[in-house]
Parts: structure tokens; sequence; C-alpha cells
């Protein structure tokens, strides 16, 4: 089985040039100019970009959350991926109190099992250093085991009190373990003590429409616990990674931390760039829910400073956090109380197309930045070197970009499973055309046709997010 995909412009974050790219079993073997098609399933690529299949190294699929379960399973959620150009995900698996490490995996790689349709990594979320009770640090001992078994990458909760939220003493300890064992730290950074404490006092000011959800949780709020993060990180001499940063306040973090040339790197998200508090919640109705994510929307005086940071390399990758909830029953649990809404969006699906239209169309991003932001800096930051790169010798996961094809988003077309898009009726410039998984065509225009249980679990490489 080989496939020549002949006359395109292949994309890479070091450059394009114009090569065929050759593609036997699950790798690509060749990729230059005129090569010699005889025996070969031959793909016109003419007008199109051949570029490394996206990597979103933020989702929530099947998760328990807020009272509910997020809409998109292993397979829905990884075939939205897909028909969006997206060939890996990592997905969280989040250790519950009173459990290992070792339970959770078990549950989350259950979860994929026979579903997932694209390849997956998994994060491991700590919330319980003693699950058993101990004085021992349990948890810190499994943190070797879980390297061992290819997850590499440890999140850590400063939000979500009583739920998710490990303190400060515990967030540094696994930091030291983390230090020693190369592995990376990620981190949602919102101060939960202190946000939990404005949440309080809005709703018995009977500030219970969704909108509220937002303006109880400041940026001054997500750039404390950021700044934390990163000062505790420095003292345990580990290597952090701040997801889903929203803003300007949190961005000047960043930027101080990496200016004195600490091991601190950021994504942000799709919906941060091209949504606000503005457009999408004015304070006018319960549809507002369907923005209720964490952290929230901010004013619309974020976005320009975030495109910089990714144009300049202060932020190093754009994820999703897609973690869907249905509006008719799922969003509603919370009609008359923002704090039971349950936070997340769906996304999964859109990340390449938006950031295609509103930064490789407007002039922000260069086509190799967008490839790097979305495909080849997640593949280096979490250990994936067999990733992210249109060169002999890497997986073929490959993504057949028409910069030309218009395209309208809408809940009635989409691949994910929820009764509402984010971007209802957003027409966008730039459209997936063919996309293969290790060499397997799994979308073709638009229309999925890869199957269930063909994604495999991705052991990634220790390597401190690149930094080490
Ligand atoms: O609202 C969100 N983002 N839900 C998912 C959990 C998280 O904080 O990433
Ligand atoms: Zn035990
Ligand atoms: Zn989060
Ligand atoms: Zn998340």
């Amino acid at each position: 089985m080989s496939v020549l995909i002949q006359h395109g412009t292949v994309v890479n974050a070091g450059g394009s040039v114009k090569a065929d790219v050759l593609i036997e079993g699950e790798r690509i073997v060749a990729v230059a100019a005129g090569l010699d098609p005889a025996g070969h399933t031959v793909v016109d690529a003419t007008g199109l970009l051949v570029m490394p299949g996206g990597i979103d190294v933020h989702t929530h699929l099947d998760m328990p959350f807020g009272g509910t379960t997020s809409a998109d399973d292993y397979f829905t959620g990884t075939r939205a991926a897909a028909v969006g150009g997206t060939t890996t995900v990592f997905d969280f698996a989040l250790q519950s109190h009173g459990h290992t490490l070792g339970d959770a995996l078990t549950v989350w790689r259950g979860k994929a099992a026979g579903k997932a349709c694209i390849d997956y990594g998994l994060h491991m979320a700590i919330t319980d250093l003693n699950p058993h009770g101990g004085s021992e640090h349990e948890t810190l001992r499994e943190m070797d085991a879980m390297v061992a078994e290819g997850i590499t990458t440890f999140k850590l909760f400063m939000a979500y009190p009583n739920v998710l939220m490990i303190d400060d003493g515990l967030m540094f300890r696994v930091m030291q373990h983390a230090a020693e064992l190369k592995a990376l730290c990620l981190i949602h950074a919102e101060n939960g003590a202190a946000i939990d404490v404005i949440v309080a006092q809005a709703l018995a000011e009977g500030k219970t429409a969704p909108h509220f959800h937002a303006l109880t949780r400041s940026t001054q709020a997500e750039a404390e616990a950021t700044h934390r993060a990163i000062a505790l990180a420095e003292m345990a001499g580990a290597s952090v990674y701040i997801v889903h940063l929203s803003n300007t306040d949190s961005l000047r973090e960043l930027k101080a931390a990496q200016a004195r040339g600490l091991k601190a790197l950021a994504e942000t998200c799709t919906q941060y760039l091209v949504l606000s508090l503005e457009e999408q919640m004015p304070g006018k109705s319960f549809d507002e829910a369907k923005y209720v994510f964490t952290p929230p929307l901010r004013s619309k005086t974020n976005h320009a400073p975030l495109w910089e940071a990714l144009a300049d390399g202060s932020l190093s990758v754009v994820s999703t956090d897609h973690c869907p909830f249905r509006f008719e029953d799922q969003k509603a649990l919370g009609k008359d109380d923002f704090t039971k809404i349950p936070n997340g969006g769906p996304g999964i699906e859109n990340r390449l197309q938006l950031l295609w239209h509103y930064g490789v169309n407007a002039g922000l991003l260069t086509p190799e930045r967008f490839v790097e932001l979305t495909s080849s800096a997640p593949a280096k930051i979490f250990g994936l070197p067999q990733k992210g790169q249109i060169a002999a010798g890497f997986d073929a996961d490959v993504l057949l970009w028409n910069p030309n094809a218009e395209y309208t988003i809408s809940a009635a077309t989409q691949a994910m499973n929820t009764d509402y898009s984010m971007f209802e009726g957003w027409t966008v410039k730039g459209n997936a055309s063919k996309v293969y998984s290790r060499g397997k065509l799994i979308v073709d225009e638009g229309r999925f046709v890869g199957e269930a249980g063909y994604g495999r679990f991705l052991r990634t490489e220790a390597n401190a997010g690149g930094m080490a």
C-alpha cells in the first residue's frame, strides 16, 4: 500500500516547498519533487497545502464534570477532530480522590478502547497525593510508573476547590518530582480559593445569570496563579506549561518569566482568540451558557496581544480545551445558578479552520507558524518525535489543506456531538480536503471514512517539554 501525493506545496514549520510526498504503509518515505508515480496510488494535490496533521493537546472526552459527562466520547470526539484536520489528541485522565493514577489510566484507556479514530496521548491530572490515606505520598512514586507507561505530562489544577484543586504544597512536591523525571507540569492557573469567595458573594447578591461566571473569574485571578505556578516551578527546577492562557495580564507574567530564561511555556485556545465577553456574553439571556467555560471569555482588548504572542513565540501552542456539553439538557442544569452550568465548550473540529481564517488569512500568522502552533510544537513539547512534520521517517499523519475552500460552520452539519456551535453561521476560508492517519485515508472532502478503534495510544518521551 503506497500513496503518492503529487503537485502540492509541503508546509513545515521550517519552510515550504513544492514537492511530492510518498507514503508507504504508516510512514512517509520520501519528500521530493518529481517522484515516480509508477506503482503508487496517486493523489493530485494541485493547489493544496500538504501539512502535518493537527495535534490538539487539550481535550476532555467522555469526562465526568459538573454533575454530567462531556458530550463527545472518544469516537465522536476524535471523529470530529479528524474532520477538522487533527490527527492526534491529548486527553486528560483525571485521578479521583481515593484512587491511584493507575486507576485513572485504566479508566481512560478503557474509554478510548475500540473508539479512538486517531492516535491519542494522555496527560495525568493529579488530585490526591495519598489516595490510601498514608503519609508516604504514594502518588509521587506512582509518577515513575506513569512515565514508564509513556505518560510524561502531569496536570495540576489551581482552580475548582474540593473537586480538582490541589494546594501549593502538594503542587510543589509534584513539581520537584516531575523535575527529577523530566516530566512536564501542566497547570490550570486560576486562584480557585479567591474565586470561590467572589462567586459566593455574587450568588448572595442574586447574580445567577451565565455571564456572572465570567465576571467572577477575573484576569488577575488567572495572572496571580500563573505567576505562582511559574515561581513554584522555578523553585522546584521544573518545566511548566500553562494551559488555556486567556488574557494579557497572564501573558505579562509568562513573558516576564521567559525573559528571565525560565522553563515556562503556554498555550492559548481558539475561543480566546475569536470570541469575547462583549460579543458573546452581554448578559442578556441564558443562551450565553453556551460560552461558559473556564477561564472565561475576556474582553476583546485581549485578542491582539494574544495573536501577537502566537506570532512572536511567547505562546507556543493553540489547543481547544474541547469540553462539550449540549445546551438543551446539560448547560440547562444551570438555568437558575451559573455555578451549575457545566464548564466547557465544543471546539475540537474548528481549531484549524479558525486559526487559518483569522490568523493566516488576516496576515497575523504565516502558514509555517500555523503548522508549528497546531502540530510541530505540540509534537516537540509533548514528546512525540515521530509526529509533527512532513519528512521521511515520520508518521504519515498528513493533512491536505485547501486554502481556498469556503466553509460555513453550523451545529446542523458539524461532527461534534453538541446541539450548538460557538461559531454558528461563521464562514471561514481554508479547510481540510483529505486527512491521513498513519497512511490511512480517514477524511475525504469533509466525509469521515476512518474507523472507531483505529487510533493508538501514544507513549510519549519525558523531555521536560523540550526544555531539558
Ligand atoms: O471550562 C473548561 N475549560 N472545562 C474543562 C476543564 C478545564 O478547566 O480545562
Ligand atoms: Zn496503595
Ligand atoms: Zn482548565
Ligand atoms: Zn481543560
